[in-house]
């Protein structure tokens, strides 16, 4: 390993307890280092323009850095154990580049500030990801309602049948849902896009940084003023942010779920899309759900996250190596939600309903409430109209009862008017 940042003299390093405290950082940091590069090029410039680098320096630091990104994507230069961490891996490089001008690159700053921005900056990537992930899930249940239109179906409670409804207004549901966790997400970037660098080890430098000018050329949408605060967000925004993707995922587990009860042989309501199948390795005759399911266990990785994270957050303020600790459960998180949030358009678009099994699984019962309904409007007070609408059960075999489910699914939210809304938020 080469020296880490912090070996000042003679002193052994043991080569276990190294190992111990890295973990899996530069395994984690790979994740980071674009974003780390990206700081530390802006950290230069706002240094450069408080005079304690010339720009001539920043100039060549930058080219270096965008040098160091290149071998990084392409594989020429690996963040592995040479180095205690990300961090390290930027600056050995920019020494071994420039020599002296290397050396001066972490002036004024901490890796307590320098991995905070770096994990913002991912976590804003992965919460715009989310953002944009579940509006196009919410555009295609959206598409399936307007698609399958007046397609009646049953509708259920305790998975009992309930009252009529449709295919539009099952899939408007699950499309508003997803809405709302888009909300989440955005709730969570506002948070999540604030500039902690220049707060260095979590007591501020002793140096006039251009903080606003970091920050604008970050792309942030403001600071984190107090550097104590910024320490202490450590995990924190972590958290808020697993938690606009945990929404996501229920969401998404509730859809999985009902399309593996819609598709099997004793509700038959649907066909997943073949290639969203898999086969069994005994039974010649299975298709098995395995992306729908695989989609139910999404919620379980991101729960596992934020409990991993909120055990880690049990500290008192300040920096505390415990924190390190929070990364790599957010980051297995994001990527395995992401990953499969990913496949629900599709999924959706290439449903196959059975529109005749949907029909005949909306027994004459089902109207009751609808019919109880009808007779308020002809003056009879709710209850009796209950009563009389239950004694009528057995009569309404055959009777023709589309005209008011549609009007009760449309009053409901889930006509053209109700679509259109959903259509609006959409869009914004
Ligand atoms: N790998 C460390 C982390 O993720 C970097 C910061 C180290 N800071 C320190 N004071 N040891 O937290």
């Amino acid at each position: 390993m080469t020296a880490p940042l912090w070996q000042k003299g003679a002193l052994e390093l043991d080569a276990a307890v190294q190992r111990f405290c890295a973990a899996d950082d530069v395994v984690v940091d790979r994740e980071l280092f674009p974003f780390d590069v990206r700081a530390t090029a802006a950290h230069t410039a706002g240094l450069g323009r408080i005079g304690v680098l010339t720009g001539d320096e920043v100039a060549r630091l930058h080219a270096l850095l965008d040098e160091l990104l290149a071998r990084f994507t392409d594989g020429r230069f690996v963040v592995d154990d040479r180095f205690e961490d990300g961090h390290t891996a930027i600056e050995a490089f920019l020494t071994e580049q420039s020599g002296e001008l290397g050396k001066k690159v972490h002036t004024a700053r901490s890796r307590n500030d320098q991995v905070l921005v770096a994990a913002r900056l991912w976590l804003k990537e992965r919460l715009q990801q989310l953002d944009a992930t579940t509006a196009a899930a919410a555009a295609a249940c959206l598409d399936a309602a307007r698609t399958t239109g007046n397609v009646v179906m049953p509708g259920y409670t305790h998975l009992q049948r309930a009252m009529p409804t449709t295919l539009a207004a099952f899939f408007l549901g699950h499309a508003e849902s997803l809405l709302d966790s888009r909300d989440a997400a955005r709730a969570a970037l506002v948070l999540v896009d604030k500039n902690p660098l220049g707060t260095g080890a979590g007591f501020g430098v002793s140096l006039p940084l251009d903080r606003d000018g970091v920050t604008a050329d970050l792309g942030m949408q403001g600071v984190v003023v107090s550097p104590q605060a910024a320490q202490n967000s450590r995990g924190k925004v972590e958290l808020f942010a697993l938690q606009a993707l945990h929404l996501a995922t229920l969401d998404v587990r509730r859809l999985a779920w009902d399309l593996s009860l819609f598709s099997t042989a004793e509700f038959g309501f649907v066909a997943l899309p073949d290639r969203y199948t898999t086969g069994s390795s005994l039974m010649p005759n299975k298709r098995n759900p395995d992306v729908v399911e695989l989609l139910r266990t999404l919620p379980a990785v991101v729960e596992g996250a934020m409990a991993e994270t909120q055990a880690v957050l049990s500290l008192p303020s300040s920096y505390h190596r415990d924190l390190q600790a929070t990364k790599a459960p957010v980051v297995r998180a994001f990527a395995r939600a992401l990953q499969g949030l990913g496949f629900v358009p599709a999924l959706v678009q290439n449903l196959r309903f059975d529109e005749s099994a949907l029909r005949a699984a909306v027994s004459p019962d089902m109207h009751a409430t609808d019919r109880a309904l009808e007779l308020v409007v002809q003056g009879l007070p709710f209850r009796d109209a209950y009563k009389q609408a239950a004694a009528e059960i057995p009569t309404y075999a055959g009777r023709s009862i589309d005209d008011s489910v549609q009007q009760r699914v449309s009053l409901g939210g889930a006509g053209n008017l109700g679509l259109e809304r959903v259509a609006d938020r959409l869009r914004r």
